[in-house]
């Protein structure tokens, strides 16, 4: 998570609606435009299928109210608006509770292609397909759980099990490889590198090999970890993350593959 950001929070008003200008709206409208075409190629059924379901506005940034609406009925889960950045307690403490929260900002047209930070199209267009699927949902809610009973230092262990499924990852679909992950359906770039790229690693879902994998948010991932199918998530939801994450610690991070971060 990126420690700091240009961009304020859009606050709703007391019917719980946010007002964006008509050229944030056209920022969303433009994003979905760009990125649908790649999404339909390369992201995995579950994905599209919970776009299905949600069936969300292309032309205007969407409200949380009506996705929360949507998936509440499907899932149980709602969105909520929330600072760009939020500290990792809280995060997990809206997981544990099924409510997703989502920076209320969107991007300008100057970052159009490429942010660091999370804005309202990855947090809605991104996460909230998936959120209709419920083994996706309590995998995710089983996430902030965990978090919520965790020491501050094992933050930053569990978070890398949410990186690596929930944002980046990959699944497979007969033959193909897919791509699952949030941080992917909202990336024009990283979502066809992550299934075309041939330099990549793409390892076998494997909850200890992740929690132990180091990442970088500001490059194209160097790995990703593929799931056979969804349901792996919802075993994954049945173990204990804690003693996972003791487990993991003992026997220590693997070493990165991608070069050190140059500090200007
Ligand atoms: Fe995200």
């Amino acid at each position: 998570m990126p420690k700091q950001t240009s961009y304020t929070a859009k606050h709703p008003d007391a019917d719980g609606q946010i007002r964006y200008t008509a050229s944030e709206n056209a920022v969303w409208r433009d994003l979905v435009a760009q990125q649908q075409p790649n999404v339909d190629r390369y992201a995995a059924k579950p994905f599209r299928d919970g776009q299905r379901r949600l069936d969300l506005p292309q032309d205007r940034v969407p409200q949380c109210t009506e996705v929360s609406e949507r998936l509440l009925d499907l899932t149980g889960w709602t969105v909520a608006p929330v600072p760009a950045l939020i500290g990792f307690s809280k995060f997990f403490g809206m997981l544990a509770e099924r409510t997703f929260p989502a920076a209320s900002f969107i991007r300008s047209r100057e970052d159009f292609d490429y942010i660091e930070e999370p804005d309202i199209f990855h947090e809605i267009y991104g996460h909230t397909p998936l959120l209709t699927d419920p083994r996706f949902a309590r995998f995710s809610q089983k996430i902030g759980e965990t978090g919520l009973t965790c020491d501050k230092a094992d933050y930053a262990w569990l978070i890398r099990l949410y990186w690596f499924t929930i944002e980046f990852g990959l699944i497979k679909e007969g033959p193909e490889i897919k791509a699952l992950g949030s941080g992917l359906a909202s990336s024009p770039g990283e979502l066809r590198h992550s299934v075309e790229e041939v330099a990549v690693e793409r390892k076998p879902f494997d909850v200890i090999d992740i929690l132990r994998t180091p990442y970088r948010i500001d490059i194209n991932q160097p790995i990703y970890f593929v799931l056979d199918n969804v349901d792996q998530l919802l075993e994954a939801a049945k173990r204990d993350l804690r003693a996972d994450i003791k487990r993991a610690q003992a026997l220590g991070l693997f070493a990165p593959t991608y070069p050190e971060k140059k500090i200007a």
